[in-house]
């Protein structure tokens, strides 16, 4: 087991990339904490991984406000004795619109959510890791911040930003035994892109076009992206900081 007795705190973990992460780090023996807005579905993650025979807790969480950040990482401390990784995911998507049509509520609320929630993250994690001693951050950003994907630019500019600051954090606390990365992923099927209004509309079409432009032919999934997170945040990777890995079926290297 990769992650035995470590506890890590993983956001959006009511979905998607997030909650596949949550059940992978609690099948590796990880104490895992739960974040989300969405209190119903976290509540069921939780649920079924302590039917599965795991260790887990929800803390309803909103990670574009700093007091809330700063009490899911006093939680985990609290319950499990200590934070040893955490997995900054939440995010949101911006419907695909044209730069000049994008307006200053919409740019503030995808910055809000993917990289204040991801500075907060990292922020209170850190102050916990030295607490503890050590520890590791992944950050979730995005296959956006090396290629464009085109009518999102809140989104690419946040994920952007997001790799810009696990490079200083890993710089900054290298020698504090704590180590950052990031994963940019690129197509993976889950709920975010289920709501493309482009895909929902014609998801075939679009489908198709993903894979064309994706070497490996097709979407990646939410368990193949965990895996590579577990890596991350795992001794697995114990001479890695301040990287981005990408997993993309190839699309950058195109
Ligand atoms: P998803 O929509 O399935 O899951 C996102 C989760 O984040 C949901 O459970 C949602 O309730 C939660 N969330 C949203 N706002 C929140 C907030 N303010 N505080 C706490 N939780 C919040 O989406 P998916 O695809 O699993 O996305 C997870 C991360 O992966 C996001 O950061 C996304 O940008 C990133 N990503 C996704 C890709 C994809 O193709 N699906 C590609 C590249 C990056």
């Amino acid at each position: 087991m990769l992650l035995k007795d470590k506890v890590a705190v993983v956001t959006g973990a009511a979905s998607g990339i997030g909650l596949a992460t949550a059940n992978c780090f609690a099948q590796e023996g990880a104490y895992v904490v739960l974040a989300d807005i969405d209190e119903l579905a976290g509540r069921a993650a939780v649920e079924s991984i302590q039917k599965a025979g795991g260790e887990a807790l929800f803390v309803k969480t909103d990670v574009s406000k700093e007091s809330e950040v700063e009490a899911l990482i006093a939680t985990a401390e609290r319950d499990f004795g200590g934070l040893d990784t955490i997995f900054n995911n939440a995010g949101i998507e911006q419907p695909v619109t044209p730069s000049t049509e994008v307006s200053e509520d919409l740019f503030d609320s995808i910055i809000g959510v993917n990289l204040k929630g991801t500075f907060f993250g990292c922020k209170h994690a850190i102050r916990a890791f030295k607490r503890r001693g050590g520890g590791t951050i992944v950050n979730n950003s995005s296959v956006s911040a090396f290629a464009n994907v085109g009518g999102n630019i809140s989104y690419a500019a946040s994920k952007g930003a997001v790799m810009s600051l696990t490079r200083v954090l890993a710089i900054e606390y290298s020698k504090d035994n704590i180590r950052v990365n990031a994963i940019c992923p690129g197509v993976i099927d889950t709920a975010m892109n289920q709501r493309n209004a482009d895909l929902a509309s014609n998801r075939a079409e679009v489908e198709e076009r993903w894979k064309t432009i994706t070497p490996l032919g097709r979407m990646g999934t939410p368990e193949e992206v965990a895996q590579t997170v577990l890596y991350l945040a795992s001794d697995m990777s114990s001479f890695t900081t301040g990287v981005g890995l990408l997993i993309d079926g190839g699309r950058v290297a195109t």
